[in-house]
């Protein structure tokens, strides 16, 4: 029997446990014989977490193949924006559980595929699920899976005709400034080749003011730039609209 691929979702598993365990735990105290204000205390503890439970939880059945299947609709919007086709070479940045990447391969059957990751502990992620994956997929051949970090891409100049990146810049910790990260994923892009880079660009906190930031994306030496905000090229659940979700979530496509 030929074994299926397993992807994982955005949405840590161990979170999710860790939030249900926390809340089960207080709904136990809340069993117990207390006085009314304590009782209302723990009341008020409980319902943050409740509140987080449900928003992760929801959120994992939309992602997930299960439910909306909204991960793997994104991988595909992000493919639907790159126009090469023979013989390319394609690198994924922070390539996860190698999702987007064997979609890659497969929409790209003639491509070679380079697929980074720094497969650290707080994801659960490794290049091992990554290799089963692309195995069960049948492209393992064409994709070759190597540890290291998006802020020194162990790369050439010029070395790909497309770089993609999805969700990975910010969460980068080794650079403070994603700015820097993003013009690292540039320059290991041929002279018009083609990027799409999904994230959450709208997130000032990361990436700092808006307007700032927009700036400096048409400041780069690139021939073609397009930016889109993600709600607007797909409908999303309400509850992935939220900022800690999906909200601040922005396409920058074009040619370097
Ligand atoms: C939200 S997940 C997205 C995974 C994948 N791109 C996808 O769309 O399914 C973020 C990914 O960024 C990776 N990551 C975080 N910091 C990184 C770094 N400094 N260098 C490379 N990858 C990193 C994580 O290991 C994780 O796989």
């Amino acid at each position: 029997m030929s074994k299926k691929p397993i992807y994982k979702t955005w949405i840590r598993v161990n979170k999710i446990i860790t939030f249900l365990v926390i809340s089960v735990l207080l709904i136990l105290v809340l069993l117990l014989p207390m006085n009314f204000y304590l009782h209302v205390s723990v009341v008020i503890l409980l319902l943050p977490f409740l509140y987080i439970l449900f928003i992760i939880s929801y959120s994992y059945y939309q992602f997930s193949d299960k439910g909306g299947d909204y991960q793997s609709k994104i991988h595909h919007l992000i493919i639907n924006k790159i126009s090469y086709k023979e013989n390319i070479k394609i690198l994924d940045i922070g390539v996860g559980s190698a999702s987007l990447i064997t979609k890659l391969a497969k929409s790209f059957t003639k491509a070679s595929l380079v697929g980074i990751d720094y497969w650290g502990d707080d994801w659960e992620y490794s290049k091992q699920i990554c290799e089963n994956n692309a195995k069960y997929e049948g492209v393992l051949d064409r994709i070759n899976f190597i540890k290291a970090t998006a802020s020194n891409l162990p790369f050439n100049e010029n070395e790909f005709d497309v770089v993609v990146s999805c969700l990975t810049f910010h969460e980068v910790k080794d650079e403070t400034d994603k700015i820097k990260v993003l013009k690292e994923a540039l320059r290991v892009l041929n002279r018009n080749g083609e990027f799409v880079f999904l994230d959450l660009f709208l997130d000032e906190k990361i990436f700092g003011k808006n307007d700032e930031f927009l700036n400096t994306i048409n400041s780069l030496e690139i021939s073609e730039v397009k930016i889109e905000k993600l709600k607007k090229i797909i409908k999303l659940p309400p509850i992935l609209l939220h900022k800690k979700a999906l909200g601040n979530a922005m396409v920058i496509y074009g040619k370097k």
